[in-house]
Order: structure tokens, then sequence, then C-alpha cells
């Protein structure tokens, strides 16, 4: 029996050696997760309690779920991946009937072979303490009963809830218990006002001290907080966030050598995809967008399924998710290698936009800025194309906004007020003529967006994806480059 036990102690051991070797260690630190739950701490209010729940797993069909991605301001305070947790953050210590005191604790997945066996590692207690840095880590159905006492905060800080999840009924700890139970303990579905009947099947206790705690709670101080933190990007994010950002610039050179008229949108889409996998880029940070003639003009177009791009532009915005930081970059090329006279002048006229929208991007300077900077190039020149008669005629071609965030978040939260060192937005102006549009059909199925992402800093703008070529002419010469792609081909299936 003893050796029995003996080897099979030895197998395991083994294995988990294994599992942990050659796997990326450029994560973020636990001291940063640390650093961002004290710096959250200093903007809470007075005897608050914030408490943030991780992503829900979504259901993809039957017995498939979604790959699961954790909520970026859970993961940003916690390194936490997995779902089912809870953080409880407090503005002061809190002390244990024992005399221990704790200002935060985690609530994760508790550790089970079974599911474990199916779905994978799963951290439990000891490795958030271990590997994540918290003194205080309780499996999660503890929170269910935590024994916090809501009624002693004058706050109790949370985030709206999407209300997306399912109730799954073999884990008496999952999200959807985790939330009820903070629900019912706060008071939740107490009405706000006397008429108020958003839950009229909900029994309401209010004999009890429950609508003094539900007075006290609270969805908009996080939000702004979280914001606030987020917008600003310390070194090792930064580090993280410009790895994503050349991975995607990376593949936008690739796709540039190997595009010819014959491929598909698809085919396109997998060689940007391809090139993150090769860098060790974990995700898409977004789904990619590759849009051929008319369809680039759709703004998220994501069917990708046009057989051939032929002669047309295909505008590609895809952005690798590496570590959690996800780029945003597009670039806009013609298929067969050159711009035609229509597709150039277009095409310029975006790049001379982003141009200016980049130069616009310095310190102290309004947040709309570079929006108004990009816009006002475009405007000037549809009208001087002919395209529209005036500026004001000209937003129906440029729809969206220039700038924001990229983090965590491929749209970042920020204040999105001024400009300050180390954010890092998106310069992006667009110009789209969908078929049949008001002005000479010579223009009819143009798409155009230049999107690259930005860090502001003391000295200036600095383009962190500049490595993927920007001037029509430095990609007409980047596709004249030969690409391994090129003679890389598969059996045919008939
Ligand atoms: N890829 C989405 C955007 O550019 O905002
Ligand atoms: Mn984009
Ligand atoms: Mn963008």
């Amino acid at each position: 029996m003893k050796s029995l036990f003996t080897a099979i102690f030895a197998l395991f051991s083994i294995s988990i050696t294994f599992s942990q070797q050659g796997t990326p260690t450029d994560y973020l630190s636990a001291d940063f997760h640390k650093n961002q739950r004290e710096a959250l701490r200093a903007k809470m209010p007075e005897k608050s309690v914030a408490v943030f729940f991780a992503n829900a797993v979504r259901n993809r069909a039957n017995d498939v779920d979604y790959i699961y991605h954790q909520d970026p301001d859970f993961y940003y305070l916690t390194g936490y991946k997995e779902p089912n947790a809870v953080l409880v953050i407090f503005s002061e210590a809190q002390v244990t009937a024992s005399g221990n005191s704790y200002n935060e604790v985690l609530y994760v997945q508790e550790k089970n072979a079974r599911a474990e066996q199916w779905n994978g590692y799963r951290l439990g207690t000891e490795g958030a303490k271990t590997k994540l840095g918290f003194n205080a880590a309780f499996n999660g159905k503890d929170f269910l009963n935590s024994g916090i006492d809501f009624s002693a905060f004058d706050k109790i800080l949370y985030k709206e809830f999407a209300d997306d999840y399912r109730n799954d009924p073999r884990d008496s700890a999952d999200l959807f218990d985790l939330v009820e139970s903070f629900k019912t303990q706060t008071g939740y579905y107490l009405p706000v006002e006397q008429n108020n009947t958003a839950f009229p099947n909900r029994e309401l206790n209010t004999s009890s001290i429950l609508p003094k705690i539900r007075a006290n709670l609270d969805a908009k101080i996080l939000k702004t907080a979280m914001a606030e933190l987020r917008e600003i990007k310390s070194p090792e994010e930064l580090a993280l966030l410009t790895k994503a950002i050349r991975i995607s610039a990376m593949g936008q050179r690739e796709i540039m050598k190997a595009m010819h008229p014959n491929m598909s949108e698809t085919e396109i889409q997998g060689i940007h995809e391809f090139v993150y996998k090769k860098y060790g880029s974990e995700f898409e940070g977004y789904p990619s967008i590759v849009g051929a003639g008319n369809n680039g003009c759709v703004l998220h177009y994501i069917e990708n399924n046009k057989l051939k791009v032929g002669d047309e532009l295909v505008l590609m915005d895809l952005g690798a998710e590496y570590h959690g930081y996800t780029a945003d970059v597009t670039r806009t090329i013609p298929a067969n290698g050159k711009f035609s006279p229509e597709q150039k002048a277009i095409y310029d006229l975006v790049y001379e936009a982003q141009e200016a929208g980049i130069a616009a991007a310095r310190v102290g300077r309004p947040f709309g800025d570079t929006d108004k900077a990009a816009r006002k190039v475009i405007n000037e020149g549809l009208v001087k194309l002919g395209i529209v008669k005036t500026e004001a005629e000209a937003r129906k071609y440029f729809p969206h906004g220039t700038s924001h965030h990229i983090g965590l978040d491929v749209h970042d939260p920020g204040k999105y007020e001024t400009f300050e060192a180390n954010m890092v937005i998106t310069v992006e102006p667009g110009i789209y003529i969908p078929e049949g549009s008001d002005c000479d059909p010579k223009w009819h199925g143009i798409a155009v967006r230049i999107e690259d992402d930005i860090l502001i800093t003391p000295t200036g703008p600095v383009n962190l994806s500049a490595e993927a070529p920007r001037k029509s002419a430095e990609i007409e010469a980047l596709m004249q480059e030969k690409s391994v792609l090129t003679d890389f081909s598969l059996p045919g299936l008939d």
C-alpha cells in the first residue's frame, strides 16, 4: 500500500511540476494588485465597505460555456482569474473577535478534485494567500453568511449588477447565490420609494434594519474611483499593454505581406490571430473586424465571411489581448497591393486627420481635442473632394468618436476629461462611404479607418503601434515583400 501511495504522490507532484513549468511569468505582480487595492481604499469614504463580484460564467450552448474572462475591475484588484468570487474591501481595518485585524477579504471558488479534473486547477484559499498575497481568504460559501455587519457602515459600495447569469443548481455558492446573498443582506430588493414596484414578487421585510442599510447602498462611487485608477497606467501595465500592441502591429505587418485578392475575410482574420498566438497572446481583446469594400462601412462588422476580397480596400480592426491587456489597432490596405486614385484620396485624408489627432494628444489638453483636430481635417477634406457640400454634412461619413482609453478593456474606463501622462488612448478617425450614398458613385464602397494606440507622455505622444506602417506608400512597399505564408498551401478537400 505504502509504495502505491508513494507512486501516486510522485506522479501527482510530477504533473503539478510539469503543469507549472514553461508557463509565462510576466503577469501583474501580487504587489501591483495590492497597491491598487490600497489606492482604491484611499478613495473610499470613511466607514465604507466595497463589494466586488467576479464576472459571470456565460453559457454558449447546451453544456458548453463561453471561455471565461474575469471582470477587469476584479482582475485589476486581485489577479484572480476564476469565477464565483467576491472581493470585500473595508475603508478602515476591522477586528475579529479574537483580536486579529484585516481590511480586505477574498472569497474564492472552493477546491474540488472532481471539478478540477474536468475544468482545471483552482487556486483555492491557500493559493489566494500564497500566490495573490491575501491575508484573509475564504471559500465563496463563507460569503453567504459572512457575518459582515452591513449596518455598521455609512456607505456600502458596489457596482450595478447586469443580472445576466444563470443559477447553477449544482453549485450552492455560484455567482447567482453570492449576489443574491449580498442583495438580501443589504435590503437591495426593498423599494427605494413607496411606489416602487420593481420587485413585486419579493417578500419585503420593512420592519427590520434593512431599510437603513438599503439607504446606504451606492453604485456610483466605485465606478468613478475605478475609472480614476484605471485611466493612468503603471509601468507594469504599460509593459503588458505595449506587448499586446506590438503583437497586434506584427499581425498587421504579416498580413500586409500575405494579402492577395483571392483571400477570404476569414482567412485574413486567421492570419492576424495566428500571429497573436505565436507571440503568446491568449485572446483577442474584442471580436476581430475584417471588412472588404462596403463591409468596412459597418463599424463593428464581425461576420468576416466574404469569400474573396478582390480589389477592394480591406479594413482590419483587431487587437491581441496579452495577460488581460488589449490593443486596438486598425489598418486599411488595398488587397491587390496598390491604392486606386479614389482609395488613395480617402486614405490619405484619413491619414492627415489621424496625424492631426495624434498631435493633439498632449498632457493638459481636453480629451475631446483629438476628435476636434481629426474631424476638422476630414470635414474640410470631404468638402474639397466634393463628397459633401457642407462640413456639417461630413458627420454621416465619420460617425464615431476619435479616441478612447485602452487597457484591460478595449474601451477602458476613465474620466475622459483631460490628457495626463501614462494614459494610453486610441486615435482612430475614419471615412465610410456605403453603396448608394449621396455622392459620386466612384466613392461608393470605400471605407477607411486608421487606428493607433498612443501613450501620452510629458514630452508628447508616443505611437506604440508604429511598427505597422500607416502611410499609403509605406503600406504599398511592405505589400511587395514576400510572406512566409505565400507558399503555404493545404490539400484541397474535394
Ligand atoms: N475596435 C473597436 C474600436 O475601435 O473602438
Ligand atoms: Mn478598433
Ligand atoms: Mn478603438
